[in-house]
C-alpha cells in the first residue's frame, strides 16, 4: 500500500494529477526506489545550498568595511583621516631653502611632533625658478634648493616622514611661480613620480581667460584631479594627496569630496584672534561636510607665530582639531615656545582630530550669545558636540573679551541620552572631573578661551530628580498630565 501511496494535486484545469507511484498521466516512469533516492538527493542538494549561501554570507559580512563612504573617485582611499604635519607658508612665506626644510623636519622628529602623528613635511609656494626648463618642466630653485628636490623628499622620507609639494590650477602660483594649468600631468609626474611627493597642495590663482578654459571650479580642479589618478597607475603608487586650495570661494565643500581629501573653506588665516573667529564661524555652517576621506580645511596653524594669547591659541587648536580640519603646524620650530608646542602635542585633542572610529566634525547645538544660525565674525558659535569613539566631546568657546560661566544641559546634545549620567574628562588638564548629571558649567572660562570636554556614560542617573524632564518643551505623564517647566499645568483629555 505504501509503495502505491499517492496524493493529488490540483491541475490549472480544475482536474486532478496522482502523484506518487507509476503515473502514466505525468509520464512519470521512475520506481518507488528511484523516487525516494531522488528525494534524499534533492534534500541534500537544497542543505548544501543552505550552507553555502550560509559561509557566503558570514564571509561577506567580515570581509566587507564598515558602512562609509569610501571614494570612488580613483583616490584609493588615501587620507582618511585629516592629514597632519607641517607647512612653511606661515612662518616663512616666500623666504625658504631646503636647510630650513631639513632643520624643521628634524625638529619634528626631536621635539616629539612627529611621534605625536604629525607626520606631513609641506612645502608651499616660492621653491622653483620662474621659468619653466627648455623642455617644459617645472625647475628647483638653482640656489635655494641646490639639492634637488629628490634629495630633499629621500632625506624626508629616511626621517618617517610624508612630504607634499605646492602647485597652482591657473598660469601662475599666487607669488608668480610657474602654475599648471596645461601641464597638470607632465607636472603630477613630475612632483610624484620624478621628485618622490606625496601630497599636492594645489592653488587658485592667475586664472586663465574664460574662453580659453571653458570650464567652472569643478572642470579646472578636476584637470589635476584626472592627472593625479593617471600618474597612480604607475606600478606600487597610492595617489598624492589632493588638497585644494581654493578659499572656500566657489562652495569646495560641496564637490572637492569627489575627488580631493581636503579644501580650503576660508581666505587666508592671520595670527589674530579676529581672523581665528571669522574662520571658526565660516565653518560652522558647514561642519557636515567633512567626514573619512574629505576635510574643510581651515588653513595652516597659527599656533606658536606669537600674536595670539595662550587661551587663544588653545582655542585656535581645539577648533580646528575637532572640527576635523587637517592640521599643519605653521611655526618655525627652532624658536617655537614650550608652551606652543604643548598645545601642538595635546593627546587628548589630537585624539579626537584621528579618531579612526567617528568622522564627523562638531557641530554647534547652541550659537550662545547669538540666537541659532546667525553669522557673526567676532563671535561665532559657542555651544559644540559629537560623537567620538570614546564618549560625546564638547567644545565651549569664550568668545567675549572678558571671563564667562558658560552653562549648558547636556541633553541639548544628540549624542547625550537622557536620563544618565555621565563622567567628565577636561581635554586641558587631561583629569577626570567628576560626573555630570543633566547639566554643565565651566566657571571662568577665560576670554577667548575655551573648555573641551569628553563626557562618558556612567549608568542611570539618581532616581526621582525633578524635573521629570530636562527638555521642557512636551514632557507627559503617561497618565495625560503636561508637565511644562517642571510645573504640571494641564491634564490633556487621552
Ligand atoms: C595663497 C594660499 C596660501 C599660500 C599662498 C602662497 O593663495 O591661500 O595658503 O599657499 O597662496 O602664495
Amino acid at each position: 500500500m505504501s509503495e502505491k501511496a499517492s496524493y493529488d494535486i490540483p491541475t490549472p484545469h480544475g482536474g486532478y494529477h496522482s502523484r506518487g507511484g507509476e503515473s502514466e498521466s505525468l509520464g512519470l516512469t521512475h520506481t518507488p526506489r528511484r523516487a525516494s533516492a531522488l528525494n534524499t538527493i534533492v534534500a541534500s542538494v537544497a542543505l548544501l545550498f543552505i550552507l553555502v549561501s550560509q559561509v557566503w554570507s558570514t564571509y561577506w559580512r567580515f570581509k566587507l568595511p564598515p558602512l562609509e563612504h569610501v571614494p570612488s573617485n580613483g583616490s584609493e582611499g588615501v587620507a582618511r583621516l585629516p592629514f597632519m604635519g607641517f607647512n612653511t607658508w606661515n612662518a616663512y612665506h616666500c623666504d625658504i631653502n631646503e636647510s630650513i626644510i631639513v632643520e624643521n623636519a628634524r625638529l619634528m622628529e626631536t621635539l616629539g611632533l612627529l611621534g605625536a602623528g604629525y607626520n606631513y613635511m609641506n612645502i608651499d609656494d616660492c621653491y622653483s625658478e620662474k621659468k619653466r626648463s627648455p623642455e617644459g618642466d617645472i625647475v628647483a630653485h638653482k640656489t635655494r634648493f641646490p639639492s634637488g628636490m629628490k634629495a630633499l623628499t629621500n632625506e624626508i622620507h629616511q626621517l618617517g616622514m610624508k612630504a607634499g609639494i605646492y602647485g597652482d590650477s591657473g598660469w601662475f602660483t599666487c607669488q608668480l611661480y610657474p602654475g599648471s594649468f596645461q601641464n597638470e600631468l607632465r607636472d603630477a609626474r613630475l612632483f610624484q613620480l620624478e621628485w618622490g611627493f606625496d601630497l599636492l597642495k594645489f592653488d587658485n590663482c592667475a586664472v586663465p581667460f574664460d574662453h580659453i578654459i571653458r570650464e567652472g571650479i569643478v572642470g579646472k580642479y578636476q584637470r589635476m584631479a584626472d592627472a593625479i589618478s593617471q600618474v597612480s597607475k604607475e606600478p606600487g603608487k597610492l595617489p598624492m594627496v589632493f588638497s585644494l586650495c581654493q578659499w572656500g570661494r566657489e562652495q569646495p565643500w560641496l564637490w572637492g569630496k569627489r575627488f580631493s581629501q581636503s579644501w580650503r573653506t576660508t581666505g587666508d588665516i592671520e595670527p589674530t584672534w579676529r581672523s581665528i573667529a571669522s574662520i571658526i564661524n565660516q565653518n560652522s555652517f558647514i561642519t557636515w561636510a567633512s567626514d573619512f576621506y574629505g576635510h574643510n580645511d581651515m588653513d595652516i596653524l597659527e599656533v606658536g607665530n606669537g600674536a595670539l594669547t595662550y587661551e587663544e591659541e588653545k582655542a585656535h587648536f581645539t577648533a580646528w582639531a575637532l572640527m576635523k580640519s587637517p592640521l599643519l603646524i605653521g611655526a618655525d620650530l627652532a624658536s617655537v615656545s614650550k608652551e606652543a608646542l604643548e598645545i601642538l602635542k595635546n593627546e587628548d585633542v589630537i585624539a579626537i582630530n584621528q579618531d579612526p572610529v567617528v568622522g564627523t566634525a562638531i557641530s554647534p547645538f547652541r550659537w550662545g550669545i547669538n540666537p541659532d544660525w546667525v553669522s557673526n565674525e567676532t563671535h561665532p558659535a559657542q555651544y559644540w558636540s559629537d560623537e567620538s569613539a570614546n564618549g560625546t566631546v564638547f567644545m565651549l568657546l569664550n568668545t567675549l573679551d572678558e571671563p564667562a560661566d558658560m552653562f549648558f544641559n547636556l541633553t541639548e546634545s544628540p549624542w547625550i541620552r537622557a536620563g544618565r549620567k555621565y563622567s567628565v574628562r577636561d581635554l586641558w588638564s587631561h583629569s577626570e572631573n567628576g560626573t555630570a548629571i543633566r547639566n554643565f558649567t565651566a566657571q571662568g572660562v577665560p576670554a577667548h578661551g575655551v573648555i573641551a570636554l569628553l563626557l562618558r556614560d556612567a549608568g542611570d542617573e539618581p532616581e526621582a530628580l525633578e524635573p521629570p524632564c530636562v527638555r521642557p518643551e512636551w514632557c507627559m505623564d503617561q497618565n495625560g498630565t503636561l508637565i511644562e517647566s517642571g510645573v504640571s499645568n494641564s491634564h490633556l483629555d487621552l
